[in-house]
């Protein structure tokens, strides 16, 4: 089955609707397990050997329509030393966090061929692989405000005080933290579109935490900045961020061409407020993680549920947030083939 992936994202017809997973590298494959080692993801990463055939890995295993790069929102970060430390089964840990006007200087520009090799040359092994079956690459990079919260908070967080407080204190110091970030990612695409990735997700997983009057001011300048930057290389940009169902009329003026949204609000819903604001953008979700643990049937139902909501057409299936470790992978190989097997011309105005 050849990949329907980049016609769905720019909302051309397609003959059966494209599948992929969040998070589908790693996490759960005992494939994966097997190869990976005890190390920090970081050193995985650095060796583009392995990190490639932990991209393809799902690609095989599942038959889905993209591969996801094996790699982290803060790679590129750790490459300019911003002295970053991700150890296994946690997030990562900023050792001294941004704080001040003086840590703008920690923040150099990336230069993708010395900084990142390693990830060029990632790009370059599973593009060359995947070339025979067309199945596309997707490149990312995390979106500025949520790559911002680990650098102020200096890790995961539940409140989000220490970001928020720097949004309200000092604004031009936040703004320019949000300009350097979006800079970054601009850089880190690029280098990842010119090797040869096909499509692009901006993982801003922790932006719905704002109002949408905070969104605005502070978040969608530098989303804006990167979808107008990389619109020029014409991959598709797809923008995700959870429990955003407040931000979809400005993630829908963003510049993405995908909306990815997860499992609270229906596609139906989403797909209808974008086409008030007067756009034709696609839609990518929305499948509720924890569902790959209930039994078949119910999968199965919430599965074709979401289908319909689809319609068919201008509808990437996807979670709603990444693959939770401990899914059996044989239930997401269930699912692409439901996915599959289903004519989108039947889905049409089943709403
Ligand atoms: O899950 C999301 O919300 C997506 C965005 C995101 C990524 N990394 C993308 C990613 C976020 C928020 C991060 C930060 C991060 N990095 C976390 C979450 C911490 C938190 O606050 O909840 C963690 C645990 C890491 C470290 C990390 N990243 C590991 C250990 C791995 C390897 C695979 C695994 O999950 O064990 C990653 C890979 C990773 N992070 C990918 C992406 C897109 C690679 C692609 C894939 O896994 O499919």
């Amino acid at each position: 089955m050849i990949s329907s992936l980049l016609p769905a994202a720019v909302n051309r017809p397609v003959d059966h609707v494209p599948v992929w997973f969040m998070r589908q590298a790693g996490r759960s494959l005992p494939e994966y397990r097997r190869i990976r080692g005890n190390g920090s993801i970081l050193d995985t990463v650095r060796s583009a050997e392995l990190a490639a055939e932990i991209t393809l890995q799902p690609v095989k295993r599942y038959g889905v329509d993209a591969a996801i790069l094996y790699s982290d929102i803060m790679v590129p970060l750790t490459a300019v030393n911003f002295g970053i430390e991700i150890t296994q089964g946690k997030g990562p840990y900023v050792k001294e966090p941004f704080r001040s006007e003086s840590d703008l200087a920690r923040l150099r520009r990336l230069e993708p061929e010395t900084d990142i090799p390693f990830v060029i040359e990632t790009v370059k092994l599973v593009v060359e692989e995947l070339r025979d079956s067309g199945t596309p690459l997707i490149g990312f990079a995390g979106g500025p405000f949520t790559v911002a919260s680990y650098l102020i908070e200096g890790g995961s967080s539940k409140n989000y005080i220490e970001t928020k407080t720097m949004m309200r204190a000092d604004p031009s110091l936040f703004d320019r933290l949000m300009n350097n970030l979006a800079v970054m990612a601009v850089d880190f695409l690029t280098a990842q579109v010119d090797a040869g990735a096909a499509a692009v997700q901006i993982f801003d997983s922790w932006a719905g935490i704002l109002t949408a009057a905070e969104y605005k001011r502070f978040v969608l300048p530098s989303v804006k900045l990167i979808m107008d930057s990389i619109a020029y290389f014409g991959v598709p940009r797809i923008y995700f961020a959870l429990s955003a169902s407040h931000l979809i009329d400005q993630i829908a003026v963003s510049g993405c061409d995908v909306v990815s949204v997860d499992w609270k609000m229906p596609l139906s819903t989403v797909k209808g407020q974008l086409q008030k604001s007067g756009n034709k953008l696609s839609v990518q979700g929305n499948l509720d993680p924890t569902y790959c643990f209930a039994p078949w049937d119910a999968i199965e139902k919430e599965v074709m549920r979401i289908l319909m909501e689809g319609e068919g057409r201008g509808h990437i299936f996807n979670l709603g947030h990444g693959v939770l470790p401990g899914t059996d992978p044989e239930v997401l190989n269930r699912i692409v083939e439901l996915v599959h097997s289903v004519t989108p011309g039947s889905l049409v105005g089943s709403v």
